[in-house]
């Protein structure tokens, strides 16, 4: 599954080129943004590192990490969002970064429920969930606006910056009531 393009109503979600990297820096690079990720702030050379990274993952076949470009109907590049298969081709592991000017729109809210339908109805997961910071209480709502129930806190969960810290996990079944589909 190559060249991907999936759409919403307001934003697409591509393919990155290698004309992104200087968007993709600037919010990789941003604090704010970075305060509850297990990465960053992003040096250039960590920003060219992942965007590396993400181009073999798209190239590999059969491919099990799709990580998009979020960018506005008029092509500005605003974020990421990643699925990822994981355990035996069950479950997605899901995953979004936005930049600080685009907050607040509900755009991750409307990339996290796009990317939900393309894992239940285009790659058959059963399941999909997302882990995120304690703390970080605009990624749970997010989470939970997108149908996603929270499960369980895994203590010391990973190591970050030199500490270990706990995530919240949260997540949706594709027989949920209310599991957002296509039609
Ligand atoms: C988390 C993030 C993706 C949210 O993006 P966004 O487009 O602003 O999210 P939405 O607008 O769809 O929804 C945000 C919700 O969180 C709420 N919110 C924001 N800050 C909050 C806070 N400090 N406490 C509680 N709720 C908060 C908003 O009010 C909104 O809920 P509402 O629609 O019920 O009002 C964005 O802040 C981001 O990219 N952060 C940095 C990277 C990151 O943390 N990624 C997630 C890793 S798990």
């Amino acid at each position: 599954m190559r060249g991907m393009e999936l759409r919403t109503e307001r934003l697409t979600l591509r393919e990155f080129r290698l004309d992104d990297e200087i968007a993709v820096h600037r919010y990789g690079s941003d604090e704010d943004v970075t305060r509850y990720t297990t990465w960053g702030p992003n040096s250039l050379a960590d920003t060219a590192t992942y965007l590396s990274e993400v181009a073999r993952e798209a190239a590999r076949e059969p491919r099990i990490s799709f990580t998009l470009a979020v960018a506005t109907l008029d092509d500005e590049l605003i974020g990421a969002v990643n699925l990822t298969i994981i355990d035996r081709q069950s479950t997605g592991e899901l995953g979004y970064v936005l930049a600080r000017d685009s907050w607040g729109h509900g755009y991750a809210t409307e990339v996290a429920r796009r990317l939900i339908v393309f894992g239940f109805d285009e790659l058959g997961l059963r399941r999909i969930t997302a882990t995120c910071h304690p703390d970080n209480f605009a990624s749970a709502r997010v989470l939970e606006k997108a149908g996603m129930h929270f499960e369980r806190t895994i203590r010391d969960h990973l190591r970050v910056r030199g500490g270990w810290r706990d995530s919240r996990v949260f997540a949706i079944a594709a027989s949920d009531e209310g599991a957002v589909h296509s039609d």
